[in-house]
């Protein structure tokens, strides 16, 4: 099915985070799917929990697993929901945050440790689908930085001498594989891609015929820790671990790090062309946002991935986003066809590199990894080979270097936030009649928006066949007010990233509680 048609809308109908299918949903192999998730027994004591089941969570849990430890995956919805489902995966040592960038803020020997942890996670996708022998359509390719400006040929010289100071293998180069006009372009050797479904379900499904357990559905509502075990609560049966590790992109609850890293979604297609070459290696302009470019091909079908529109969950205009995007395909190729268009989020750290390793603020035993900006599956791999290290008791070059501790904490805090949630259940939730619902506002059908009435503020919600979501718009995060997504049909939080399908259903967190219901008419 192509994601242009319109499927019923619904949270149990949907596959990943959004209501657009990527190309890696719709060509995931039959044969990894459903995983085979083990009945966890009321009695079961783990030695690590993993809360999500994205492509950081499933490399953690086979590494720990490897390393003797009882592990189990926890995911709210079905693996690869979330952005490893959306992902383009592009898997470059070259990084979204510049070389020069990391040495003027963790020094020279800081852009060199982080060079080499992008290279070892590489290095690791490389050895799983060799090891576990992974259909996943794992290739090495260049990855070609072009400038097409003086101003940004300046600053290519300084990423060039930058990543060649760090490490990095690099060099000019006079070609670039997109019919495009450039001044000048770098080449980075050995990166890569890979179909991101097919490599995390492979992971999922030696997890648990290694004995792994993966409860899909399951949400970890809350946890405490007696006597050096964590008792988590989910929506499921309550568990025990000795240690929590939350993979759930950025970490749910009020933490410090949802005010260390700003929520972005990407916008990307994937289309056939009439005429011209497909790319043969990966590319990238240096447009703010800029454009990313690559070509997979699927069951003898090429297709060309261009993404890019890049902006802050929640401020932008998705429909115009794709619009834009489509455009600029359109004005540098002969598209015959546009079989796929999605959108993903990913998370940019402040000071440029991933938060990975203690929870700051939780319970002893918790980990995290986050902000990992737009090299998820690199960064996502790289914290399975970091915290499998730190839970192992083993030293990791880059234990401080990531510490999610390396923040400084902001006096009054947790004051801040816990009067901003406070705020969500303050909203007015008497009934309202449809009628007046109606006059609020006219909504096209399939469409929403957060109007006022009376004072408050409603999430109203008209379905392709006219019946009326309303909803508090007020996330139950932190408290600010969501705003309506027209190309993946969900309520988009401003302000750290998290998303509601069209009833109010988390779908991406921080936070755990829906939305507040109103009326369903
Ligand atoms: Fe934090 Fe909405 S995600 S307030």
């Amino acid at each position: 099915m192509r994601n242009d048609t319109n499927p019923k809308l619904g949270p149990t109908m949907r596959t990943r985070d959004g209501i657009l299918q990527s190309l890696w949903q719709q060509t995931v192999a039959d044969s990894l799917k459903p995983v085979k998730a083990r009945d966890a027994g009321a009695d079961d004591t783990w030695d690590v929990l993993i809360v999500g089941g994205g492509i950081t969570g499933l490399t953690t849990a086979l590494l720990l697993q490897e390393a003797g430890l009882t592990c189990a995956i926890v995911e709210a919805h079905t693996v690869g929901f979330g952005t490893t489902g959306g992902t383009t995966a592009h898997i470059n040592t070259m990084l979204d945050t510049p070389y020069h960038t990391i040495e003027s803020n963790f020094g020279t020997s800081g852009a060199e440790i982080v060079a080499n942890a992008a290279r070892a996670a590489r290095d690791l996708i490389a050895r799983n689908v060799s090891n576990y022998q992974i259909t996943c359509d794992f290739e090495y390719k260049e990855g070609i930085l072009f400038a097409q400006t003086e101003k940004e040929a300046a600053e290519l010289e300084k990423i060039y001498t930058a990543s060649l100071r760090a490490g990095v293998e690099v060099e000019p180069t006079n070609h670039i594989p997109v019919p495009l006009e450039f001044k000048t372009a770098i080449s980075y050797h050995k990166q890569a891609q890979m179909h991101p479904l097919n490599y995390v379900y492979a992971l999922a499904d030696r997890f648990t015929s290694n004995g792994g357990v993966i409860l899909e559905h399951t949400r970890v509502v809350g946890s405490k820790r007696n006597d050096d075990l964590h008792q988590i609560e989910t929506t499921g049966r309550p568990l025990k671990s000795r240690r929590i590790v939350y993979a759930t992109h950025i970490p749910p609850g009020l933490n410090m790090l949802h005010l260390r890293c700003a929520p972005y979604r990407s916008y990307v297609l994937a289309m056939q062309l009439a005429e011209g070459d497909y790319p043969i290696d990966l590319a990238y302009d240096m447009q703010e946002p800029y454009h990313y470019f690559r070509t997979h091909v699927i069951a003898d079908v090429p297709y060309l991935i261009i993404g890019g529109e890049d902006h802050k969950t929640g401020h932008g205009t998705p429909t115009s986003a794709f619009q834009t995007l489509e455009a600029y395909a359109r004005a540098h190729f002969q598209v015959s066809s546009i079989d796929y268009r999605w959108s993903a989020q990913y998370f940019e750290p402040t000071d440029g590199l991933p938060y990975i390793g203690k929870l700051p603020g939780a319970d002893e035993d918790t980990y995290v990894a986050t902000g990992f900006s737009g090299n998820g599956i690199l960064f996502g791999s790289f914290s399975g080979l970091l915290l499998a290290d730190l839970i192992l008791g083993r030293e990791n070059p880059c234990e401080k270097l990531f510490s999610p501790s390396r923040i400084k904490p902001v006096a009054g805090f947790a004051n801040f936030v816990k009067e901003n949630a406070d705020v969500a259940y303050r909203f007015v939730s008497d009934r309202i009649g449809v009628e007046q619902l109606d006059a609020l506002v006219e909504l096209a059908p399939d469409t929403g928006a957060v109007v006022n009435y009376e004072q408050e503020k409603i999430a109203l919600y008209k379905s392709p066949d006219g019946t009326i979501s309303a909803l508090s718009p007020v996330c139950t995060h932190a408290g600010c007010i969501v705003s309506w997504n027209d190309a993946e049909k969900s309520w988009d939080c401003p302000c750290h990233g998290g998303r509601y399908d069209v009833y109010g259903n988390v779908l991406t967190g921080p936070p755990r509680k829906n939305l507040q219901v109103i009326s369903l008419f």
